[in-house]
């Protein structure tokens, strides 16, 4: 797939090397288009760096890897997102990991849909540290990945990229549902930080049916 992936910082990057190896085509974007070219050429293939502006047009999924208090201007630099699948990958976590940033209704998500107008958006709460991306299975387990959204071939397409990854991807319905697995993240935060469990944890949903 063609994927734009707009922040260069830990979950950018990490998620972008690992989706190369995969053969995937990624182009990073960067407020400083220079930091993302340098990040591209030490992926090697197949990845380059742009603007925001360039990553979007490249990318028929495009991952918003900011911060939360970032989010809104990466957007508005972003330029036009219609008919693009934007994966909101934000936490709100507050600084210094102390809860929310705001509230759970409406959503990080549905904000994140209102301001990408014309885009289609897929939340995708990412309870799982960065340095355990490649790491996802915990004995027999799969880590689980919680993802929504209200367009299912956006979903589809999202779902695959976290197969290749190698989550148990999770679908958790339409968009608004957002209000429910957003506040994951915060419980995966004050578990792994403020409970003092570490970050090498992660959720997983049990079924005895086989998933759908
Ligand atoms: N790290 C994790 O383990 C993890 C796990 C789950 C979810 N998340 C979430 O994923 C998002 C990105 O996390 P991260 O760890 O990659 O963060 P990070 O290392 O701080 O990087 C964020 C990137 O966002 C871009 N950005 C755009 N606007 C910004 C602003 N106003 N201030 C600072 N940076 C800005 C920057 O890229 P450019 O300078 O290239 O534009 C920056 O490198 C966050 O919402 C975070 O909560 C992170």
């Amino acid at each position: 797939m063609k994927i734009g992936i707009i922040g260069t910082g830990r979950l950018g990057s990490a998620l972008g090397k690992m989706w190369a190896e995969k053969g995937h085509s990624i182009v990073f974007g960067s407020r400083d288009p220079d930091k993302a070219k340098k990040l591209a050429t030490s992926i090697g293939s197949n990845a380059s760096g742009g603007t925001y502006e360039e990553t979007v047009k490249f990318g028929d999924i495009i991952i918003l890897a900011v911060p939360w208090s970032g989010a809104k201007e990466s957007i508005k630099i972003a330029g036009d997102l219609s008919g693009k699948i934007i994966v909101d990958s934000t936490t709100t976590a507050a600084p210094h990991l102390g809860g929310a940033l705001i509230s759970v209704t409406p959503s990080a998500a549905e904000k994140v849909a209102k301001w990408a107008e014309g885009a289609d958006v897929v939340k995708v709460v990412h309870t799982i540290g960065v340095d355990s991306l490649n790491k996802l299975q915990f004995g027999t387990q799969q880590a689980s990945l919680f993802i929504c959204g209200d367009n299912l071939e956006a979903k589809s397409k999202v779902k695959k990229l976290g197969v290749d990854l190698g989550f148990d991807v999770i679908d958790a319905g339409s968009l608004k549902n957002a209000r429910l697995i957003e506040p994951l993240a915060m419980l995966w935060i004050d578990l792994a930080y403020n409970q003092g469990m570490g970050t090498d944890i992660a959720f997983k949903l049990l079924r005895r049916r086989k998933a759908r």
